[in-house]
């Protein structure tokens, strides 16, 4: 390759934001080598494309960095409200991570592809009796509780079955994390958890201690989710060792766990930075070293929760271009074959995403568009203001980071089935993960 060509090839490979995507000989977008254009051919659009190996690499980060950072019996789980299905936690298992599921429908997927429920801790800030049940019968490893209405159930129904179920308890370290309003979740105010600055926490713990059939193993805190910066990390940490120390104190309780929820941002466009999530857990980590000295407790197990850093950048969305619609003096736009059923993302956060028009990488990006899904619904936008080749119908347009709550919060508003998802794994094969939903499939619940 001459000089020129490598240049442009690396600034081309540069301009797409991670290194498992490529240009390929054809001039089309590629994911882990595989040509996006044939996978579009191969399975029809909206297509769901997953790199297997980057999945794993994620994975394998965390729990590296997580045991050389905080010792032995610190690890990760994965947050699977990012991307649930049996695939993922066929992976999670594999690759020796825990889970964190918020469900008993994420609970029933993971057992039902062989995880094992002790490696899973169940989340949610209102289980049901019927979650509950089902959670401490699957032997769930921990509940993680929100509140003490639920303590009373668990209590119950683990006592009516002659368990004793560990759990933590959920609190909130009141941080702004300064992320999108609709997901901070560990300020005083949030729905989710027990605030510690009101009094609330103490008044927990004493109660939970009191209980038969439930073991306090420790605490938790999520404060939030797409956070770039370690600080709001830190200061959560401080305070929840803090509130350790004050338990020590009060109530002679020492927190076997820390576990401090996910979080960690990912590159959705140039501007942001990608991340190197070892560095950010050994930063952490280095922060609750000299915390947790200073304070004289022993060092709990930490436990961390990350979602999107895991799936994101494993993933993208491949659709067919249906044409596009120049308003002169106003705004130009592209319809997809997709939309907000498959990406609520852009309606619901004004999410930022990267645009590509994988058939042609080549081409000048000489149009600047408005991506529009096909529901009926003006807010049904993927992005603004991206610029592309001038698409033409039928050209494959790929969005780019899309392995996070995008299937995970996909829907079939208009009757839209959701698109299929396939993985190229390790060796370069191409497999379906989950098969794209028919016509029957939407009406098979209606009676
Ligand atoms: N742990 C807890 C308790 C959580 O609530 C969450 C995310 C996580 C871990 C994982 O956070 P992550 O590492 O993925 O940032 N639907 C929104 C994101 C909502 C996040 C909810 N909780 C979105 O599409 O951006």
């Amino acid at each position: 390759m001459n000089a020129a060509v490598e240049k442009t090839e690396k600034s081309a490979r540069g301009a797409l934001l991670h290194d498992n995507l490529g240009i390929n000989e054809s001039g089309h977008l590629t994911i882990a080598g595989a040509d996006t254009v044939e996978l579009a051919k191969q399975y029809g659009t909206p297509l769901m494309v997953m790199d297997e190996a980057r999945i794993r690499r994620n994975m394998r980060i965390y729990r590296t960095a997580m045991e050389r950072s905080f010792g032995k019996g610190s690890y990760p789980l994965y947050a699977s409200k990012a991307f649930s299905c049996k695939y993922i936690y066929r992976i999670a298992k594999e690759e020796g991570m825990g889970v964190d599921v918020v469900s008993s429908g994420e609970l029933y997927t993971a057992v039902n592809a062989g995880f094992d429920a002790s490696n899973a801790f169940l989340h949610g800030n209102n289980k049901t009796d019927a979650d509950i049940v089902y959670a401490i019968e699957c032997g769930i490893g921990h509940i993680v509780v929100d509140n003490m209405v639920e303590l009373d159930r668990i209590d119950e129904i683990a006592g009516a079955r002659g368990v004793v179920q560990p759990i933590l308890l959920r609190l909130t370290p009141g941080i702004d994390p300064h992320t999108h309003a609709a997901i901070t979740t560990g300020k005083v105010d949030s729905k989710f958890g027990i605030a510690i600055e009101t009094g609330q926490a103490d008044d927990a713990v004493a109660y939970t201690l009191g209980k038969q059939n439930v073991r306090l193993d420790g605490f938790h805190c999520h404060i939030g989710s797409q956070i770039f910066d370690v600080t709001p990390f830190c200061d959560a940490a401080r305070l929840m060792i803090k509130y350790i120390v004050s338990a020590r104190e009060k109530f002679g309780y020492e927190a076997d766990i820390l576990n401090l929820g996910g979080g960690f941002g990912v590159r959705y466009i140039e501007s942001q930075p990608e991340l190197d999530y070892a560095d950010f857990i050994e930063r952490i980590a280095g922060f609750i070293r000299a915390e947790v000295k200073n304070s004289g407790i022993k060092m709990p197990r930490v436990l961390m929760e990350p979602g999107r850093s895991i799936v994101a950048d494993s993933c993208l969305t491949l659709y067919t271009v249906g044409g596009t619609k120049v308003i002169p003096g106003f705004k130009s736009y592209v319809s997809i074959d997709g939309g907000m059923p498959d990406n609520p993302r852009y309606a619901l956060y004004e999410s930022d995403y990267t645009v590509k028009l994988a058939s042609r990488m080549r081409d000048g990006d000489d149009f600047v568009c408005t991506v529009a899904g096909r529901c009926c619904e003006s807010g049904d936008l993927i992005q603004e203001n991206v610029p592309i080749p001038t698409p033409r119908r039928g050209d494959i347009l790929a969005v780019l980071v899309t392995g996070a709550y995008n299937y995970s919060m996909a829907s079939n508003y208009n009757r839209i089935p959701r698109p299929a998802v396939a993985a190229v794994s390790e060796n370069g094969s191409v497999h379906t993960v989950i098969r794209r939903e028919t016509f029957d499939d939407l009406v098979h619940l209606d009676v």
